[in-house]
């Protein structure tokens, strides 16, 4: 079985939901807490044993392709300075013996074509795929789980969460077989359905597997919902050919491309970051809110 070796960040979508934030600089450089949402999606990935992070990048994404290169000036500056701490939270933004490639999405076409982008980059072997504006808080790391049962099964993988009815129309949802509690066989899968006709309320959310077999049914991809080159489009054609698996995996998702969800992330990552933790859990309890 071919190893995990390569992670697509589609990181090219307008971000319309954050807008203005969005504007001139990308969701994924907003930070939780200190750290942006994208270097937590590295940081997942290289936890995962992957080494090869490709970027679908867009217009206004340049800062994303700084933040994991060299910071010459800043470094010289810390280091003149003798401030080592500091120096080394810099050096650490991009983990070691990672490598950084950076593709051109010229048009947000959809995620399905974000993830084509990466074709020639890839080439024949299994890659994953992470949204990072989907951040996942879990130990061991939700991607780790994933390349791990990849290993074992050797199929596609999708990981999924059960959402309430009202909101399958913001998800692919997928229908499965009844399988092990963690891992099931996905039987067909829906871009954004209407409660009334969503065949479960199983969401696949930011985090993927795939077989390069997609790519086949990526290129053949018809504007859907939305009028955009959907992802859960290709996955459904790449059913009729291969078993793809939907995984239930440990641990808990915050949607941070929604204000709500990367509040709630802000929130709980606050709450037991190292240096503020403490003080911060000190401050909720002295606004007394009510505790539900
Ligand atoms: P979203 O559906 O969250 O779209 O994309 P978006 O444009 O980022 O945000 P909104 O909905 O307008 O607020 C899911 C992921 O796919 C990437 C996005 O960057 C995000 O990580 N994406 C989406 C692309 O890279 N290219 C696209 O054409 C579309």
């Amino acid at each position: 079985m071919k190893k995990v070796s390569k992670c697509v960040f589609p990181v090219a979508g307008l971000g319309t939901r954050f807008l203005p934030a969005t504007k001139a600089s990308p969701k994924e450089m907003m930070p939780v807490v200190d750290k942006p949402l994208i270097q937590y999606a590295v940081e997942e990935a290289a936890a995962a044993g992957i080494t090869d992070m490709v970027f679908v990048t867009g217009r206004t994404k340049r800062s994303i392709e700084d933040h994991f290169d060299k910071a010459y000036e800043l470094e010289s500056e810390l280091e003149a300075a003798g401030k080592q701490e500091l120096l080394a939270i810099v050096r650490s933004a991009a983990p070691s013996g990672i490598n950084c490639i950076y593709l051109r999405q010229q048009q947000a076409l959809g995620l399905g074509h974000a993830v084509l982008c990466a074709a020639p980059v890839i080439g024949d072997e299994p890659f994953a795929v992470i949204l990072a504006d989907d951040l996942m808080d879990g130990e061991p790391p939700i991607m780790r789980q994933m390349v791990d049962n990849f290993g074992r099964y050797g199929r596609s993988v999708v990981a999924v969460q059960e959402v309430p009815q009202d909101q399958t129309q913001s998800y692919g949802i997928v229908s499965v077989k009844p399988g092990t509690p963690d891992f099931q066989q996905v039987t067909a899968i829906v871009e954004k359905p209407r409660p009334e006709n969503a065949p479960s309320r199983l969401a696949v959310v930011g985090r993927y597997i795939f077989t390069s077999t997609i790519f086949d049914h990526l290129r053949n991809l018809k504007p859907g919902s939305g009028g955009e080159l959907q992802l859960t489009d290709g996955i459904s054609a790449l059913l009729a050919e291969e078993a793809v698996l939907a995984f239930s995996f440990a641990g808990t998702r915050y949607d941070c491309g929604s204000k709500l969800g990367y509040m709630q992330a802000v929130l709980a990552f606050a709450r037991k970051h190292p240096e503020i933790g403490p003080s911060f859990e000190a401050h909720l309890a002295a606004l007394d809110l009510p505790r539900g």
